[in-house]
């Protein structure tokens, strides 16, 4: 599944260093509010949103018109979040809310727990509530297709967020942080923690991976096995389990339960007489379902990897429990996307980039943020510009 093609590097330069520059929450009022207010965001500007209603009438621009046509300030921007189970979509919603707001426009910002015809019904209303943009963070890659394609007969935008949006032409470009690459760091950092934490090799090992439906979850998984794969041929690693394609990995729904059940059976399946060195996770909330498996096993906890740089994650990274996260910065991604709704706005098009993606019917512009790796010995340094997570690392 080598879908991404990477055409020239010069693009993907200057987003990296737009990146770079908001990496760490660089960017004031980018804290996470406590989540009592964030559910308050979402229900005040969904009222908004019906409240304009009376605009949906709008809507029926031509697609041909949307190519370049723009629209006005203070225009409503939808945003389709798949689920509220992981921090960086917690942080999505209020980020979403607050710098959609600050750049003049009405958000109606939804989250669909999970649940695809639900998020089918919510894009629905923003297509009806006349939004110009409809940002969508998919639960399932392949399974919004023919509400996307509506939404472009409207004439509006979509643009994809954190994932991509596939076999779909009702896409105009996905904002999100390098998928492959996202592995390849999670993989990298479990054999420096094996090195450092275990000592000389060969290591017991196992693998996790995320949700099947979620595009990013194989991609993690295949950046992972680009860099284990070798090492598990020459026997420096070894999988216990045996289990090592994406299928036999994957945790439906990135349900962390589901991952501890599964770490519970494998300790006790293929570990009763064995140590167990190392895990790759695919992120943070199951990093720590599978340490948990791990204690509550009495075993030394093995070196495990991470992912989205959870406030409690960066906390175990901080006292050794958890050996890496890696950070995708969301105030850098949701500045991104909202870097390009002005654009639209402003009549602009989509900017120019040299990555694209095959989505199975289209090569889709891919706005691409580069992820960093963070261990206990670069997180000062990593969030040096985040004062909410510097403040954990104590
Ligand atoms: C995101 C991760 C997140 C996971 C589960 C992925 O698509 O990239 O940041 O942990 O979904 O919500």
């Amino acid at each position: 599944m080598n879908r991404k093609r990477i055409t020239a590097l010069l693009g993907a330069a200057v987003l990296a260093m737009s990146a770079l520059a908001g990496c760490g929450g660089g960017r004031e009022g980018s804290a996470p509010a406590p989540a009592a207010k964030e559910e308050a965001a979402v229900e005040e500007s969904t009222e908004v949103a019906t409240e304009d209603a009376s605009d949906a009438g709008e809507a029926t621009a031509t697609a041909e018109e949307a190519s370049g046509a723009g629209f006005e300030e203070g225009a409503t921007i939808g945003v389709s979040l798949p689920w509220l189970g992981t921090q960086n979509w917690k942080e999505a919603e209020t980020m979403f809310k607050e710098q959609l707001e600050a750049a003049g426009y009405v958000p109606i910002i939804q989250a669909a727990d999970q649940k695809v015809p639900q998020q089918q019904q919510q894009i629905e209303s923003m297509i009806e509530n006349g939004a110009k943009v409809i940002v969508v963070g998919p639960i399932d890659g392949t399974q919004l297709g023919s509400v996307l394609e509506q939404a472009k007969d409207a004439g509006i935008y979509v643009i994809g967020y954190d994932r991509l949006l596939e076999n779909t032409s009702g896409v105009d470009g996905v904002v999100q942080f390098g998928s492959v690459k996202t592995g390849e760091l999670q993989a990298q950092a479990l054999l420096d923690g094996l090195k450092e934490v275990k000592g000389e090799g060969p290591y017991n090992i196992e693998l996790f991976g995320g949700g099947p439906a979620d595009p990013n979850a194989p991609n993690f998984f295949k950046g992972a096995m680009s860099v284990l794969q070798p090492l598990i041929d020459d026997g420096t690693l070894t999988v216990v389990s045996g289990q090592t394609d994406f299928t036999q990995c994957a945790t439906v729904d990135w349900d962390n339960a589901k991952a501890q059940a599964r770490m519970d059976s494998l300790l006790s399946g293929f570990y009763s007489d064995k140590d167990i060195h190392g895990v790759l996770s695919p992120n943070d909330g199951i990093a720590r379902a599978i340490i948990t498996s791990c204690e509550n096993a009495g075993q030394e906890i093995p070196v495990v990897s991470g992912l989205d740089a959870e406030n409690e994650s960066v906390e175990w990274v901080w006292s050794g429990r958890q050996y890496s996260t890696v950070a995708k910065p969301t105030d850098a991604l949701v500045a991104q996307t909202i870097d390009i709704i002005n654009s639209l706005r402003d009549g602009n098009g989509m900017p120019a980039t040299d990555v694209t993606a095959d989505n199975g019917v289209k090569e889709v512009a891919i706005y691409e943020l580069p992820p960093v790796v963070v261990t206990k010995a670069n997180a000062k340094e990593v969030f040096a510009n985040d004062p909410s997570r510097l403040e954990l690392l104590k």
